[in-house]
């Protein structure tokens, strides 16, 4: 193997590529290509912010133009004022009237194996017939519509044909369980729900309308659910309630006029976790974040005709929003669409897709690039990756065993990476390298994007230059969310309340000595499971619901392959004995109330918790048992000896 980034006779060995501060520039042959190579982006942005994200607006089609480019009311923003549009004719209109109707939009995959191959004029036909379908059950502009969906192009038909209607999608993923389906209909009041009768995952059915009857029980809001028909599961239909998708769209209409949207009219809301136990409904409005999208996508991934991009995330997150349906689809990109698991049938799925459709440029999770190291090379045997030309990554920092491994191995030393810092919050990318401009480290998301002004802040507000400190953001971005649907309050003091008029993202973040950041992970109670937020108080009130809970506390744990996995403490009811079948019952009721991505990985019990005196749980002495470290400062403990029975009891589990 030929590395350009390797000195004259230094094999490409990871000892040898893990050097910290080991620089890997664009590839000529990638720089050569590539569409952003000038430098001096980054400068023209800074010093005319307006007119950067105002050249971005102008590549997609408005009705009307806006009169105003900002209107900045911290912490309430308005972008591209006056403006008229629609983010599904953007995605799919505009294309078939540049005459790109044949181009192939998706390449569809099911996990069993079967496939589509669908062009922009394929989406466009069934997303207006959707649409119709939708306007038929009355759906209305403005009104909510939940999203319960597998990884099939449904799904984006489902969004698009909302976003065509000007109804607000919820999408909610398809491994929450009936508790969490339920909370988001009802906070968001979604009128109607559109699901499937089951989705394929590692070879088994997930019974996704079972889940959604029981939600939607508890949900009056609900006028209608859709159901797309995927597998041959028995279920259930409510006579009045239920329709089928065939039926719905079997004689609708292929036309349905997009509903002209003010650039600030609501596009979707999409549920995050938060550090309480009530999820927030994050608001995304259409012309600001359809330009954030759709800009970003074609920089970062540096985008062009022929590429085709893969990104392995699931639509019911928001790299699935940004990344599979609105970013590429506005860029008019052919992309893969995966259904199921990666090691289904066997651990080389990923590498025999991009093989078999010439994936060339791959966006996944450090938590998936983990789980490829500990299975092995031997599964890229035989695999052909030379379609590849760029690596992505998101969810959480990468560390750099797992980026080298990456470049190395997946990327075959050519092509570059870029490790993308975002938010379900701020819509799309805000830290990444541009691949023909910048180099990149491994660890590291390199420099903010041209025009956000990302900086290291310490409690106080003042500004670190070299050093650690809180991420923050204090110039608005035409993506960044417009609340938290039904709580302002919530909006403000969240996100804008610890320092004046600048935007708080929750992580930490150093800046080296050749001034690249490198992100530390979150410093609120939010863990990062596998590249999935989920608060230690969610998983919490779970378990406290469970009869024999009396109270618990939840910290995340160093995991090799999730980045974090969830360590709980529990002390039990009286008359409940410590048991491993208390232990399995109350992993699976946390599995059963939030979903399977919530599932605790070690269940302690224990009578009593380190508290301080004012009774606020010491989380980060418990992360320190847990993770096995010598205790940290324990002088505000009101008991100090509890921790060390919980240090016995944590050896011996
Ligand atoms: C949190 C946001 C953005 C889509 C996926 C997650 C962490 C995300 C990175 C990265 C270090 C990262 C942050 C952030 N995160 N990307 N490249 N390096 N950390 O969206 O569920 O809203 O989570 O994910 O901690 O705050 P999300």
């Amino acid at each position: 193997m030929t590395d350009e980034n390797t000195a004259p006779g230094q094999p490409a060995t990871v000892e040898n590529l893990l050097n910290e501060n080991r620089l890997f520039p664009p590839p000529e042959d990638f720089k050569a290509k590539a569409l952003y190579t000038d430098e001096s982006i980054y400068a023209k942005a800074l010093a005319d912010p307006s007119a950067y994200w105002v050249s971005h607006a102008e590549r997609l089609d408005w009705f009307e133009k806006w009169n105003q480019v900002l209107d900045w009311r911290p912490p309430f923003s308005r972008w591209f004022v006056g403006g008229k549009i629609n983010a599904c004719y953007n995605c799919l209109d505009r294309h078939i009237n540049a005459g790109l109707g044949d181009r192939l939009a998706i390449l569809w995959e099911g996990e069993p194996g079967d496939e589509q191959r669908l062009t922009y004029n394929d989406v466009f036909k069934a997303v207006n017939k959707f649409a119709n379908g939708l306007k038929q059950l009355g759906v209305k502009k403005g009104d909510r519509i939940a999203i319960y969906m597998p990884m099939v192009p449904e799904a984006a038909y489902a969004m698009l044909a909302c976003a065509r209607l000007g109804a607000i999608h919820t999408v909610v993923f398809g491994g929450f369980s009936v508790d969490s389906l339920r909370d988001r209909i009802n906070d968001a009041q979604a009128k109607v729900l559109i699901t499937a009768d089951g989705g394929w995952r590692r070879g088994k059915v997930v019974p996704l309308k079972d889940t959604a009857d029981q939600a939607v029980a508890g949900c009056e809001s609900i006028e209608h659910v859709v159901v797309i028909k995927r597998t041959e599961n028995e279920i259930l239909m409510q006579d009045g309630r239920d329709v089928w998708y065939d039926d719905l769209v079997a004689s609708a209409s292929e036309s349905c006029a997009p509903e002209p949207m003010d650039s600030e009219d609501i596009l979707f809301i999409l549920y995050t976790s938060g550090t309480t136990g009530k999820p927030k409904g994050i608001i995304h409005t259409t012309g600001g974040y359809m330009t954030g999208v759709s800009a970003t996508t074609r920089m970062v991934f540096d985008l062009h005709d022929e590429d085709i991009f893969w990104c392995t995330a699931d639509v019911g997150w928001i790299t699935g929003h940004s990344y599979i349906v609105y970013g590429p689809m506005a860029n008019a990109a052919t992309q893969v669409m995966y259904e199921g698991s990666p090691d289904y049938p066997e651990r080389n799925r990923f590498w025999k897709i991009i093989e078999k459709y010439k994936v060339s440029k791959f966006y996944t999770a450090p938590t998936a690039i983990r789980a490829f190291m500990k299975w092995g090379v031997k599964w890229l045997e035989g695999c052909d990756l030379s379609s590849l030309k760029l690596l992505g990554t998101v969810g959480e920092p990468i560390n750099p065993e797992a980026w080298i491994w990456y470049h190395k191995f997946i990327g075959a030393e050519k092509c570059p990476i870029v490790d993308t810092w975002w938010q379900t919050e701020t819509g799309s990318i805000m830290i990444s390298p541009l691949p023909g401009i910048v180099a990149t480290k491994p660890g590291s998301a390199t420099r903010p994007m041209p025009a956000i002004s990302a900086k290291i802040l310490n409690e106080v507000g003042e500004e670190i230059q070299v050093g650690g400190g809180f991420l923050a953001i204090d110039t608005p971005w035409p993506s960044m969310l417009r609340g938290i649907w039904g709580d302002e309050e919530r909006y403000k003091s969240t996100y804008w309340g610890r320092w004046p008029d600048t935007y708080f993202p929750g992580d930490g973040v150093k800046r080296d000595s050749d001034g690249y950041l490198w992100l530390l992970g979150r410093v609120d109670d939010v863990m990062l499971v596998a590249g999935h937020n989920i608060s230690t108080m969610e998983v919490e009130s779970a378990l406290v619901d469970h009869e024999a809970v009396a109270e618990s506390a939840v910290v995340g744990v160093t995991d090799e392959v999730k980045g974090q996995a969830i360590g709980a403490f529990v002390i039990l009811r009286e008359g409940f004995d410590d048991s491993d079948e208390i232990r399995q019952q109350l992993m699976k009721h946390v599995a059963e109330k939030i979903g399977a991505i919530a599932r605790p990985k070690t269940i302690i019990f224990t009578h009593d918790l380190p508290k301080t005196r004012s009774g606020k749980i010491m989380r980060r002495l418990l992360r320190d048992v847990a993770e096995g470290r010598a205790l940290g400062d324990v002088t505000t403990l009101a008991d100090p000896g509890v921790l060390n029975s919980l240090k016995e009891k944590y050896s011996d589990s």
